[in-house]
């Protein structure tokens, strides 16, 4: 489908937006696994959440949808009765696969074309020194596993693992598979990453502790229904701070934002590049941080993205990337490998849109410079089915000479199914 996008000199009003896709993945999972009723209020509308919901259900979990609910009643989980499909969602395999592990039944599970290229041996690793049986797919030329991968569950034993890079992804997986394990599970960070299974797993009733960057799982914890709210997804937001910090009339007020400090790096990286964004009204909710953010169109100096700022930025990278080529000194992204293994190979995907669009961009192997004081020209874009794509070029749009179309505008739908009329509403 394509979206047409047309440029705009303000962005302005009050919105809310759908729950954190990373916050609903763990409660569509520890729901699934924990006894007894779990209920759950802004569960992420994206595709890649529903996947999870529908590999939790097809694995003996009950989930219903009830005034704006999820209801999920848990405990032990069944063999299923056909293959599990994780959509484009590398978040459910990953994090599933450490649940699969450990079941008493052999499962199977994959997803689209996208997902189907995506590296496993992150996860295929830790979870065969735990005890696990996976067998995955090979690519010619590839050395690694590949989805779909089959899952002979097994007795798991608890590991003491080091991460070989920073990904919330296999720290999850791991933690996942420690659930069911015999002894303790330890994982230590090289880099701090997103901690939302931690917390997620402490409210479900996990005997579980993280000091600095090495977070011990002890076995042997029943986990049991809660009440949970899932906070509006800070990645989501970035679209709508990018877009309001470059429209040059914008005045926009983003309601019950996520502001995990695992994740809010990004409000401090903008601000130290001279954008206006008051955080509001900060409350807890399980354990997790939410606030309203008011952010208002800025001039915006430039800035550098490296080492562990890298992997805390590493979903906001393509919104920063179109700010970054109208900011005064641009931007450079450094130490930023896994943007080629994402839903696409991002730097590929950003660098065939800027270059459409008349942005000059140098890429590298892991990274790329984008000058600064640049102008959008307007183009025919492409997502190649990259929900953070779509949506980093509608804003890139927003901005340009003229009316600019957005291929495969659908793929928004992963994480952000509202964006464009989302947009609609804001941008005048
Ligand atoms: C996620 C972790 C990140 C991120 C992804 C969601 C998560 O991936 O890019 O969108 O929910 O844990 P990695 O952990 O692979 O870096």
């Amino acid at each position: 489908m394509k979206e047409t996008v047309s440029p705009a000199r303000s962005i302005d009003g009050v919105i809310t937006l759908p729950g954190d896709k990373s916050i609903s993945h763990r409660y569509g999972m520890l729901a699934a696994i924990a006894e007894g009723k779990s209920t759950i209020a802004n569960y992420s509308t994206g595709a890649d959440c529903q996947s999870t919901l529908a590999c939790m259900a097809a694995l003996g979990a009950t989930v219903e949808r009830k005034d704006g609910l999820v209801i999920v009643h848990g405990g032990e989980l069944r063999a299923p009765a056909a293959d599990l499909d994780a959509g484009n969602s590398g978040s459910t395999i990953r994090m599933l696969s450490g649940i699969l592990a450990a079941q008493p039944f052999t499962s199977k599970i994959g997803g689209d074309e996208s997902l189907s290229r995506r590296p496993m041996d992150r996860v295929v690793k830790p979870l065969t020194q735990m005890g696990a049986r996976i067998e995955g797919n090979k690519i010619e030329g590839r050395d690694n596993n590949f989805p779909p991968l089959t899952i002979d569950g097994q007795k798991l034993h608890g590991i003491d693992y080091t991460l070989p890079m920073a990904s919330a992804q296999v720290k999850s997986c791991v933690l996942m598979a420690g659930i069911f394990a015999q002894g303790d599970t330890i994982v230590h960070e090289p880099i701090r990453t997103r901690d939302h299974t931690e917390i997620a797993l402490a409210e479900f009733g996990a005997d579980i502790e993280v000091k600095r960057r090495v977070i011990t799982l002890r076995a042997g914890a029943k986990l049991t229904g809660r009440d949970l709210v899932v906070p509006g997804d800070l990645s989501s937001a970035t679209f709508f701070l990018v877009a309001a910090l470059l429209a040059p009339k914008s005045n926009l007020v983003i309601h019950g934002v996520g502001l995990n400090p695992t994740r809010s790096a990004l409000l401090d990286f903008l601000t130290s590049m001279g954008a206006s964004i008051k955080v509001l009204d900060v409350q807890q909710t399980g354990g997790e941080l939410v606030g309203d953010l008011r952010v208002n169109a800025s001039k915006i100096i430039g800035g550098t993205i490296e080492g562990a700022l890298t992997a805390a930025l590493i979903d906001e990278i393509p919104a920063l990337a179109v700010l970054g080529a109208m900011s005064e000194r641009g931007i450079t992204v450094r130490d930023a490998a896994e943007l080629r293994v994402k839903e696409t190979d991002r730097i590929a995907t950003l660098e065939s849109n800027f270059q459409k669009m008349g942005i000059a961009i140098e890429a590298g192997s892991d990274g790329f410079h984008i000058p600064g004081e640049q102008k959008f020209h307007a183009a025919d874009l492409d997502s190649a089915g990259d929900h953070r794509i779509a949506m980093a070029f509608a804003v890139a749009a927003l901005s340009a000479d003229g009316p600019c179309t957005i291929e495969g505008a659908e793929s928004a739908g992963v994480s952000f199914p509202e964006f464009f009329s989302t947009l609609r509403q804001i941008a005048s």
